[in-house]
């Protein structure tokens, strides 16, 4: 890290690594099926990507068991966190398939989708399910494109803010 001032005199701090904390995200649930295996990641990657029709971009890194499940079964759901979930989000992303049954240590309590295999999360603010229709190459993650079949959501929870490494409530609304 080394400091970097422009010509106006503002000084910033410069580290493109540790840029990366001062951005601010939600976190989804990524839910996904195939083999009789059922599973649960956290992603703070993810974005409506098309308006019409109506698609999502997930990225998935090729090392996690999500990543198997997604491309087996070419689907998966996307649960977006509310701020009550934040243990789940801690459980999703810390944990891996690989060595532990997360439903079986987080209160992940799901309800069956319509379309698609993979349940999804009671509890959170929109749960949306996915179907691939494209799959891209990103550095060291792939990048999912899902076609939105279904999406739900409950307008009494408020959603969960990842900023820094740490969960947060939404703070107050700015007026203009
Ligand atoms: C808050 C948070 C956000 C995360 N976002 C992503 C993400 O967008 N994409 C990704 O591939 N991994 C992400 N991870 C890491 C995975 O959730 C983590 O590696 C998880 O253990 C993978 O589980 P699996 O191997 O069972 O699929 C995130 C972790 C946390 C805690």
């Amino acid at each position: 890290m080394f400091c970097h001032s422009d010509p106006s005199g503002c000084v910033r701090k410069t580290d493109f690594e540790t840029s990366q904390n001062y951005t601010t995200t939600t976190v989804a649930l990524v839910t996904s099926s195939s083999d009789n295996k059922v599973n649960v990641m956290s992603a703070e990657w993810s974005i409506r990507v098309s308006i019409d029709p109506f698609l999502i971009g997930l990225l998935v890194g090729y090392e996690r068991e999500t990543y198997k499940l997604i491309k087996d079964s070419g689907e998966f759901g996307l649960s977006y966190c509310s701020d009550m979930q934040g243990d789940l989000a801690h459980i999703a992303g810390n944990y891996s398939l690989k060595d532990t049954d997360k439903f079986g240590i987080g209160k992940f309590k799901t309800f069956p989708s319509k379309y698609i295999n993979a349940p999804l999360l009671e509890g959170s603010i929109s749960n949306y399910e996915c179907r691939v229709i494209d799959e891209f190459e990103m550095g060291d993650h792939a990048a999912f494109v899902g076609k939105v079949l279904e999406g739900y959501y409950d307008d009494e929870r408020k959603p969960l803010v990842f900023h820094h490494g740490k969960f947060f409530h939404l703070g107050e609304r700015i007026k203009k």
